[in-house]
């Protein structure tokens, strides 16, 4: 009975808001949303961060500085807000109370009597310039900086346990000094303290600080442990919750695409990194780049995959390399990513400010649909991305060229799911420029690392509705039947920045993804192709899978043909589909199997909220059963 009493309190207590109760990826039907908006993001945060600028040599004139800009450069009012401070800003945890001491020889004004420190100068300063504020912080007891940094005038200091800064073990203390007492708005949650001190680590060896028995394992993501690393985010939000109960907060969780969150970012955070740090240079801007380039389905209104901060202004994207730098921003925006200004902007040529203050491109990116762009054809050299706006009939259409040589690329009406008979019209976003229309296709030169960002105007080819590969931003993963996850193969190696040689293997697919759901393609990045016939449209889903559309009463009818697609690896299986609407069966398939015809299935959804749709397995499991809704589509 009292094990019956506690169960239950730690239910209630689990349930006391919405975000908090730790929700599970079952096959079944909830009927609803799964994606509750952790703090508040409708669109793609926005705003500048010290460490690709400054890295760990801040200086409160530094930052300012950049902030001026914001403000007097017209960055603000396009949206660019949230001023954040990285790694650097922390001297060390008082002991007796654990209270966070500031750097005062980075922070002049965080110097109080008495001896005590507070950030609080600092946020009243950028709020009255009508900015937000952003802090750093680490999920474990250290940070970032100290596993790698050897400078020690940029280090926290003092004893082992002074120079704990990180929020392990002090969460709610921690929160609560940022968001209540210092007033921040906004928090960097960092993950090199559950990563990078294990006990055979030498600055741990050596007692400089406490073994802490890694949840993150970077180089082989299949000793990452999930459930614990989720865990510890999620107790970071919890406590934002409570501090902040009306959800004024952004927690952007810092893991660099690790244990799996692209599965569990949306519930624990606002937005998640979705691979390790950038740098300013190409190939590692394409790295991050194609980390978030097959996750469309994860990022949507409220919440968004983060391939880290701008390097536009820096290196390989400087004022030197305007080419670099627009296809950088261009990449940014069709992804609906969150734009972080990562330069010293005091210093930034005009033209690379112009860059970061495009307002077409800016629009892109901050589209109040939230949809993600898609991609609509890919090479090795070439892209076509697509990303639905919410103006129907309107989309916005990435052309990239990765390679250093010039090339062509074709564009088609069908890329764009517009008719091929009436005129599409088109605008150059970077060069704010009307460029006369196409029909049926438009062949286009792209320099060397040129992206062509567009607007397009013209007829959907569906004449009612949608396909729901237009709609990524409504739909939500809520189980993505991967048994065991799998490094995603597809992201781009770049040369390893750390040791540049080729004396070991060469970077390594890191990233959990690989077999999650696909927009036209299979999970694998095959044709979706049922019984012999190749489709141009639909969703690829392994069976045991679940997605959930937020249709808010705004459709009548779904349809979809359904089947086990022709590449299947397990080929035993059944599949069958269901279609239900706010928590009730609405159609469902006969049980499809690997090379039979596909099954038309269809049902009303007049008024329903939230559409789910089921891939279920029926019988033998000889490996993934690829199932596809062919042609899912809306009206
Ligand atoms: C990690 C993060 C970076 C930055 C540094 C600071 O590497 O991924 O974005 O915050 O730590 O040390």
């Amino acid at each position: 009975m009292a094990l019956v009493r506690s169960v239950v309190l730690v239910v209630l207590a689990l349930c006391a808001h919405p975000a908090m109760a730790d929700e599970t990826h079952g096959l079944e039907p909830t009927g609803t949303w799964d994606m509750q908006p952790v703090g508040t993001a409708p669109t793609p945060p926005m705003g500048w961060n010290s460490w690709n600028a400054f890295h760990l040599d801040l200086t409160e004139a530094g930052l300012i500085a950049s902030a001026q800009v914001l403000v007097d450069g017209g960055f603000a009012a396009l949206g660019y807000r949230t001023v954040n401070i990285d790694d650097g800003w922390w001297l060390k945890r008082r002991q007796g109370d654990g209270r966070l001491q500031v750097r005062t020889n980075v922070f002049p004004d965080a110097a109080l009597a008495g001896g005590e420190t507070s950030l609080r100068p600092w946020t009243d300063r950028l709020h009255a310039m009508g900015l937000k504020a952003g802090i750093y912080t680490d999920v474990g007891r250290n940070a970032c900086s100290q596993a790698w940094s050897s400078d020690p005038a940029t280090l926290p200091q003092g004893t082992r346990d002074e120079r704990e800064v990180g929020l392990a073990g002090h969460v709610e203390q921690d929160i609560a000094l940022y968001f209540a007492t210092w007033n921040f708005d906004y928090i960097k949650v960092d993950g090199c303290g559950i990563a990078h001190y294990g006990a055979d680590r030498h600055h741990v060896a050596n007692g400089t600080f406490r073994a802490l028995a890694p949840l993150i394992n970077d180089t082989d993501p299949g000793q990452d442990d999930i459930p614990a690393t989720r865990a510890r985010y999620a107790e970071v939000r919890d406590a934002l919750w409570r501090v902040r109960p009306r959800g004024d907060f952004v927690l952007s969780l810092c893991n660099w695409g690790t244990a799996n969150v692209r599965d569990w970012g949306r519930q624990v955070g606002t937005m998640w990194r979705t691979s390790g740090d950038i740098d300013p240079t190409w190939g590692r801007m394409l790295h991050n780049f194609d980390s978030v380039a097959t996750r469309e389905f994860y990022a949507g209104p409220g919440h968004w995959n983060d391939p880290d901060m701008l390097e536009v202004g820096n290196g390989a994207f400087d004022g030197a390399h305007l080419t670099e730098a627009r296809a950088h921003m261009a990449l940014w925006a069709i992804e609906a990513a969150p734009l972080i200004i990562g330069t010293d902007l005091a210093a930034a040529p005009p033209a690379i400010r112009a860059i970061l203050a495009n307002p077409e491109v800016i629009a892109v990116d901050q589209d109040p649909a939230g949809h993600q762009g898609v991609i609509a054809y890919a090479d090795d050299e070439r892209e076509i991305v697509v990303k639905t706006l919410s103006v129907r009939g309107t989309k916005a259409v990435l052309l990239f060229n990765r390679l250093d040589e010039p090339t062509t690329i074709i564009l088609t009406a069908q890329h764009l799911k517009m008719a091929d008979s009436t005129p599409i019209a088109l605008r150059d976003l970077t060069m704010r420029r009307d460029m006369g229309t196409m029909t049926s296709m438009r062949r286009f030169a792209l320099a060397p690392h040129e992206a062509l960002l567009l607007r397009a105007v013209g007829t959907p080819r569906l004449t009612h509705g949608w396909y729901l590969a237009e709609l990524p931003g409504r739909i939500a993963v809520a189980a993505d039947g991967i048994v065991v996850p799998q490094p995603d193969p597809t992201i781009h190696r770049m040369i390893d920045s750390h040791t540049g040689d080729t004396t070991g293997f060469g970077p390594r697919p890191t990233y959990y993804g690989w077999g999650a759901p696909r927009t036209d393609a299979t999970v694998f990045s095959e044709t979706l192709t049922l019984a012999g016939q190749p489709l141009r449209d639909g969703i690829g889903v392994e069976a045991n899978s679940r997605l959930q559309l937020r249709a808010e009463g705004a459709f009548a009818h779904f349809a979809a043909r359904v089947g086990v697609d022709d590449s299947t690896r397990g080929r035993k299986a059944g599949v069958r589909f269901e279609v239900w609407g706010d928590g009730h069966l609405l159609a469902k398939s006969a049980e499809q199997h690997f090379g039979v015809p596909p099954a038309d299935i269809s049902a009303d959804i007049t008024g329903v909220k939230v559409v789910e749709l089921v891939a279920r397995q029926v019988g033998a499991d000889d490996g993934p059963v690829l199932a596809t809704w062919g042609e899912a589509r809306v009206d």
